[in-house]
Parts: C-alpha cells; structure tokens; sequence
C-alpha cells in the first residue's frame, strides 16, 4: 500500500504539467459552454440562406453594382443622421490651410472628422459624432491590423462657380461602400444617413472647400474591424469614420499624357477575389509594382490580365480605348464589369454621358495589348485615358510594354473626346452645368 503511494505520487510529479494542461482545457470548455460560445461557433459555421443580403431587383438596369442592398437580420440597429453630436474644436486646435500649389494629394486634413461605432454585443451602429481631428486609439489585436479588415470610399466636395458646394453622385459611393462591407464580413449601413453627416461635416469645414476650380475637398469615408480578436472572422465592432483633405487638381491641360508600365508578371485582381471592391488589401501590394513603373520612367502602372494580356485598369483609375473600327465608324471601349475591374463612378458617368451624346458606338468589351499594338500601327487608336475620382479624366500618351514603346497620340486631335469628357464632367462638379448628379450641400 505505502508502496503503490509511493509511485503514485511519483507519477503525479513527473507528470503534473500534463494533469495541469489538461485541468485547464477542461475549465475553458466548460467557460466556453457555459458562454454559449460553441453555439457562436455552431452558428458562424452556418452559412443560412436568410443571412446573405437580398440585392433589389428595382436598381436601374444599367447601374454598375446593386443600389441597394437589405441589411443582413443580425446587422442590428442602425445610426440616423438625426443622432448626430458635435464637439467642435478649439480655437488653438485649427490647422492653417494649406497655398493650392502646395496640395499633394492626402497631406493636409481639415480640423474635424466624423465617427461612427458599431458593436454587435450593444445593439448595432451606435449614435454618429464629429469631432476635432483626432488620432484613433485602437487594441493591437484589432482585425484590421491583422487582417486587412478595411474598405474605404474616395469622394469629393467641389466649390461651384456660384460659391456653393456640391457632392458628385454620392449614392453611389454609398451603394458601393455598402457592398465592399458586405464582401469582408463588416456591418452595413444606411448610405442616406450617412451622406447627411458627411454633408453636416463637410459644412462645418466649409472653409476648407477651395475656391478655385483646379482644387476640391477630398472626402475618405473609411470602415475598419476593431475588435480586438485574432480569429480570421467577421468583426463584431467596427469604426466607420470620414476624414477631409484638400486636394489639388490632378491633370493640368498640356502638362503631356501619361507613360503607362504595362508588366504582364503583375495582375492587381483576379476572377473571384475582390478587384471589384474597394478593400484597402487591393492597394497595398500595388506600391512596389508603382515604384518598379517609376523606376523605368512611367508614372502609372497598366494593370493587365490572363495569358491574353487584356487591359484592365490604370494606377487607381479605369480604362478607355477610342479607336476607328474597320468600317471606318469610331468606337469607345472600356472593359465590362467582370469582377476584374472597380465599377468606377466616373466610369459610370462616362458611359451614361457617351451614350447620350450618340456620336459614336460606345462598348464595355474586354481589348487586349496585341489589339492595343495592331491598332496603333495600322493609325487606327485614337484616344487612350484613366478615369476615376481623384483625377478625373487622365489622357495617356504612351504604353511601355515587353520591350515594345507604343506611342498613343490622345492629346495629337483637334477636339479629343477625353477633353470633351472632362470639361462636362467639372463642369457638372463645379455648377456650371446644372445637373441631378451634383446635389448642392452648402
Ligand atoms: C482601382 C480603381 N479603379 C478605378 C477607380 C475609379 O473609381 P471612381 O471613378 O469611382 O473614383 C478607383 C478609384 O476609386 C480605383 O481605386
């Protein structure tokens, strides 16, 4: 008897961090249990029918991505422009405004910011706040450091010719926005309400509009995953919050196109992932490729796909083609929406405008380089430009690709359509034109 004690308490002791370990393992389960975690667990596992959005068949037929989208039943409540707080800052906290030949794009911000919190575990969204520019203090474990848990949208505000301020099809931002939360797991939201906050933060920074046509306000509305859990899982908190900064004109008229690096080794999306979305994981591994674009003398890179090497999008920009058909008649193309490419709000804009306008066939057709080449030897491409909001309308004026140096002569013709295409698109956005696509906010 003293003996088999003897061993037995030998046996403990050899192997007391086993019992230990096991102990604890027993004691987390029973934590977990009594949590209902395993239920959580159970329950994110299930991917229910009633959980995924129901995308509105009343969008218009021509619209680029669903309009509207029904939150998903756990989403929970959701913020109203009507719960809006503001804490304004104080005097000594202002910024000075920066000359407009000083406005690298994203450098200067102005004195406010707009934030609103989601956390599941309180009910949903909670109640909206501007308040003085401010660093945000996050968890370290928080997903979007870890995971890329992250969208954002890039917008305007314009000081028109009349001195009032104007937004540029802002549901379309919204509409967008909604479905890049959808696609990474993150809560969506009403994009009227937020407008409406934008718009009231936008008003108080109002000094920060320019008042010059070659300058605007860029408006960076941005959703982050905060809770602080490394689980690769949907983020039960979140900060969806907007930034401001003023922004110099892109473009100016005669500065010369642009030299396009078009490196078939590099693809920035692929069928099935998330090039169609506004994920800030997209952005990020293009740096290098735009350094290497740089470092052969181009300014953006020429994004390509597939063995065929078609065209798919410029830097941060979609891509136009105007040529002449064989039949002589022109036609502009831009690659389809095939998940492959950002449905761009100017791009939208473009097509709607073109296909107004009725003078030549307009097309959203897959092209490719060896297309690209035909065509400029034979005397027959045209126009090439980047369209998007930061830039607007970028002509281009020359392809480095596999050795090959293809000359584009978009700025070479009387009345370039890309000259067209800008000049009515700011005209809209700076009030000269009236039109329902810039709603006037101040
Ligand atoms: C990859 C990419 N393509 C195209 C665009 C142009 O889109 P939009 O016209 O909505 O600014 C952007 C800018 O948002 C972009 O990031």
């Amino acid at each position: 008897m003293v003996l088999r004690s003897k061993s037995f308490a030998r046996y403990i002791f050899q192997n007391q961090h086993k019992l230990i370990q096991q102990l604890l393992q027993t004691q987390q389960l029973q934590i977990r249990l009594c949590s209902g975690g395993s239920q959580q667990i159970q329950q994110a596992l299930r991917v229910e029918e009633d959980d995924m959005p129901k995308i509105s068949q009343a969008a218009p037929v021509a619209a680029p991505f669903p309009m509207t989208l029904e939150h998903a039943p756990d989403v929970g409540e959701q913020f109203r422009y009507a719960d809006l707080s503001v804490r304004l800052a104080a005097p000594h906290e202002l910024s000075p405004k920066p000359d407009t030949d000083d406005m690298a794009f994203g450098k200067y911000f102005t004195d406010h910011m707009l934030k609103i919190a989601y956390h599941k575990r309180l009910g949903g969204w909670q109640k909206p706040e501007i308040t003085p520019m401010e660093t945000l203090n996050l968890h370290p474990a928080a997903k979007v450091f870890h995971y890329a848990v992250e969208l954002f949208e890039g917008m305007k505000a314009y000081r028109g010719v009349d001195g009032r301020i104007r937004l540029f099809r802002p549901n379309m931002n919204m509409a967008r926005m909604n479905i890049t939360a959808y696609r990474s797991g993150l809560p969506t939201f009403e994009g009227g309400e937020l407008i409406k906050a934008m718009s009231r933060l936008i008003q108080i920074d109002s000094e920060w509009v320019p008042h010059t046509e070659s300058a605007s306000l860029y408006i960076r509305p941005t959703l982050i995953g905060i809770e602080p859990t490394l689980g690769v899982a949907s983020s039960d908190s979140a900060l969806l919050y907007t930034i401001l900064s003023p922004v110099g004109a892109y473009f100016k008229p005669g500065s010369g196109g642009l030299k396009l690096y078009a490196n078939p080794n590099y693809t920035r999306a692929w069928h099935g992932g998330v090039g169609d979305r506004k994920v800030g994981s997209n952005y990020g591994p293009t740096i290098h490729v735009q350094k290497e674009a740089l470092k052969e003398g181009c300014h953006q890179v020429l994004w390509l796909y597939g063995d065929q090497h078609e065209l798919t999008e410029v830097g941060v920009m979609n891509i136009f083609m105007l040529y002449v058909k064989e039949n002589g008649e022109r036609e502009l193309l831009t690659p389809p929406l095939d998940g492959l490419i950002l449905p761009g709000i100017t791009r939208d804009s473009i097509l709607r405008l073109c296909r107004q306008w009725g003078e030549f066939s307009v097309k959203e057709q897959k092209f490719t380089m060896t297309m690209v080449q035909q065509l400029a030897k034979e005397g027959r491409l045209l126009e090439m430009f980047g369209a998007g909001t930061a830039a607007v309308i970028s002509p281009i004026e020359h392809i480095a690709y596999m050795g090959d140096e293809i000359h584009i002569p978009t700025e070479s013709h009387q009345a370039p359509i890309y000259r067209r295409l800008y000049d009515t698109l700011t005209g809209i956005q700076y009030g000269k034109i009236e039109h329902e696509w810039a709603p006037v906010i101040a």
